[in-house]
């Protein structure tokens, strides 16, 4: 019986996505005592406060989505040195109404990768100013920005080097540590 539930969120809609393949490892290697779900969020129409009176039912799920895990995953690429525009579309419907911030005291957690050599770095940094506008507290450490090189992980999410899976298996474990930590702070029903 897994202690809490992570929802992760691929942050592009990329059919061939690299990131998704990281996801899928991520999945694969997390520890028993975390279970882990997607949060899709590619049929969310672009976010505007007119919507705020009245959400759809689309965006209603996926807030209820958030509300129904213990903490989040950000898994994604690095876009032009942010983050990918579906993405960040989402995070804005997570945010409001005002007042109903679903990431408030979320306990979160960012990874991603790419083919240059910095590994999403500039992209993750984007997107610790945005959580932490969001109010979540997020793992400081480990960091991990990875590498992408043809065939570093199959569509299935086996990874095919052995010190890139120990570090994505460490990773994760790290997190539920983290997740355990911030969770004794703020309680669940908090
Ligand atoms: C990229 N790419 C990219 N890579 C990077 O390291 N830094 C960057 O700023 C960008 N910018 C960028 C913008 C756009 C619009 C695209 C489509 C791509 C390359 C990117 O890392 C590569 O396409 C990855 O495959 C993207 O990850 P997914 O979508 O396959 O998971």
């Amino acid at each position: 019986m897994p202690d809490f539930t992570v929802g992760y969120f691929v942050g592009s809609l990329a059919r061939k996505s690299i990131n998704r393949k990281l996801a899928k490892a991520l999945v694969r290697l997390a520890p028993t005592e975390l279970a882990m779900r997607e949060i899709p969020f590619g049929d969310l129409p672009l976010y505007s406060y007119d919507y705020d009176s009245d959400y759809p039912q689309v965006a209603k799920d996926f807030k209820a989505a958030i509300t129904a895990v213990d903490a989040v995953l950000f898994v994604t690429p690095e876009y032009n040195r942010s983050i990918p525009g579906a993405l960040k579309n989402a995070i804005d419907w997570a945010s409001r109404p005002y007042g109903q911030n679903s990431f408030t005291r979320k306990p979160s957690a960012i990874i991603g990768t790419s083919p240059g050599a910095i590994g999403t770095a500039v992209g993750q940094q984007h997107l610790k100013s945005i959580l932490s506008f969001c109010n979540s507290p997020m793992m400081n450490a480990v960091e991990a920005y990875i590498q992408f090189k043809p065939g570093l992980i199959s569509d299935e999410g086996e990874v095919s080097v052995e010190a890139t899976e120990e570090f994505l298996r460490t990773y994760m474990q790290e997190f539920r540590d983290f997740i355990r930590r911030v969770l004794t702070v703020y309680p669940r029903s908090s």
